[in-house]
């Protein structure tokens, strides 16, 4: 009998998967997924790349820019295959939804294709890989919410945990593939977060961030996104609750009251904007105003004063002019915003935006444009961040230092990342500091007596 081709579980080396995690928060919780039904079936997870007969990519498709860095890791995956024949690659998420089968077509080097609905059918087709045949699901689904699965954690810091409460989205803004990538808006069954959520309390984790495309609009059995957060809230006032992302056109004074209601619900919201533009946000089709979000801001600051606002900001839009542009950097000092993620904008195939209208600002205006945008918004990160010196905090500390093993770090109310001395801190533990000195990227403090 000849040797197998591959070694999967039960055979001689074991069927060891690596997994490597790529995109949004919704992509790590995914993985998390995913690593607890590839244990079901029987393989071993490994977290390192040399130990591994299987390896699982999870992509994202969200820019360009984050499909060609997948693309040059396949090509890097390549090479360790002509060192170790049996590895399989499998690519799923966002990357695997959007392409299917053209990614087993376009690169030799990957045997397994599957979409973010369809990881409970990735055992089966890691063994028909296995088997010789390269194996694809794609399918989207308009139920899956894989409710009862129990994610096998895969950050370490034992404190800090995603939970997802839903999945897809329906809001078909036009530069965004994710409506196409994962499908319909669902939200997931409100008992199986809680009790989620109290596995993870009870096992010493101090934090949960509820995790949806806009979770604004969850909805189970009459259980709306404040309700829901209410109940996780109420779990232990020891739990900080954290959730992201609110979409702006849904985002209710009912859901600002519920969390003036519960302190541990953090002081925090991430709510993007996109632009400052009322015109770009038409085009964008994010069905809102720049006064319906500066409204929604100042609803927040009234409701929460003590509250941070972060966004996600697009530089260049179709047809975005010097004017609109400008209008993103005043929306951006009028929120004054604590953080941003900020992005050029990428067309994506098949977006509304691809199909009906032109990407015609210039490359290099763009850049321009999105330079501006982080240099305004280092300054406001630096004003907020200035605005907590001198003031007393509680951090939830989450671990050791990178920059010095006298330290450790963990984070505010308002998501801010504080530096302690170490003394006898714990992960987990919540310190009452003094905030003596900062930078635009993080607090220092000292503890209080
Ligand atoms: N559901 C979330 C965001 C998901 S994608 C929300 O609506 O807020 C994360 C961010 O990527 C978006 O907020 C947007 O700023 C950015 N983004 C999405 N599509 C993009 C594109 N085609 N080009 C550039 N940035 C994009
Ligand atoms: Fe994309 Fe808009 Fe949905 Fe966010 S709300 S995922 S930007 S379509
Ligand atoms: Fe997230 Fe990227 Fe998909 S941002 S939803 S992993 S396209």
């Amino acid at each position: 009998m000849s040797a197998p081709k591959y070694r999967l579980a039960g055979e001689p080396g074991e069927g060891k998967f690596y997994i490597e995690t790529y995109g949004c928060q919704m992509n790590q919780s995914d993985s998390e997924v995913v690593v607890a039904v590839m244990q079901e079936a029987g393989f071993v997870y490994t977290d390192s790349l040399d130990e591994a007969d299987v390896v699982l990519v999870n992509t994202c498709a969200i820019r360009d820019n984050a499909e060609q860095r997948i693309w040059g890791r396949l090509a890097e995956f390549r090479g360790v295959k002509r060192r170790r024949p049996w590895m399989l690659v499998g690519i799923i998420g966002c990357m695997a939804e959007r392409l299917k089968d053209r990614l087993i077509e376009q690169e030799k080097a990957v045997d397994i294709v599957v979409g973010p609905d369809g990881y409970r059918s990735l055992p089966g087709l890691v063994r028909q890989a296995a088997g010789g045949t390269k194996a694809v699901n794609v399918l989207l689904s308009r139920e899956e919410t894989y409710a009862e699965i129990s994610p096998v954690r895969l950050d370490k810091n034992g404190v800090t945990a995603f939970v997802s409460i839903m999945r897809g989205c329906n809001n078909m803004c036009s530069y965004c593939v994710v409506p196409y990538t994962r499908g319909v808006e669902r939200s997931r069954d409100a008992e199986t977060i809680l009790a989620e959520v109290r596995d993870l309390f009870g096992r010493g984790y101090r934090e949960v961030t509820l995790l949806g495309q806009n979770v604004n609009s969850y909805n189970y059995n009459d259980v709306n996104f404040a309700g829901l957060l209410a109940r996780v809230a109420e779990v232990s006032p020891l739990l900080r609750v954290r959730f992201s992302t609110s979409h702006p056109k849904d985002f209710s004074d009912e859901l600002i009251e519920t969390m003036a209601r519960y302190p541990n619900v953090c002081r925090a919201i991430h709510l993007p904007a996109q632009s400052g533009s009322s015109r770009m946000l038409e085009l964008m089709n994010r069905r809102y105003t720049r006064e319906w979000y500066l409204d929604r801001i100042a609803a927040i600051r009234r409701m929460l004063p003590e509250c941070s606002i972060s966004t996600d900001l697009i530089a260049g839009f179709c047809t975005e002019t010097q004017e609109d542009h400008e209008a993103t950097l005043s929306l951006m000092r009028e929120a004054g915003y604590a953080f941003a993620y900020m992005f050029k904008y990428s067309e994506r195939p098949n977006t509304k935006a691809q199909r009906t209208m032109r990407d015609d600002v210039p490359e290099e205006v763009k850049t321009a444009r999105l330079t501006e945008i982080i240099n305004l918004q280092n300054e406001l990160s630096l004003a907020s961040n200035r605005a907590e010196v001198g003031r007393h905090v509680e951090v939830l500390v989450e671990g050791r230092s990178k920059r010095s093993a006298d330290e450790v770090y963990g984070r505010t109310s308002q998501n801010k990342v504080v530096i302690l001395p170490r003394m006898n801190f714990l992960p987990g533990d919540y310190v009452r500091a003094l905030i003596t000195d900062c930078s635009s990227a993080t607090l220092i403090g000292v503890p209080l007596g």
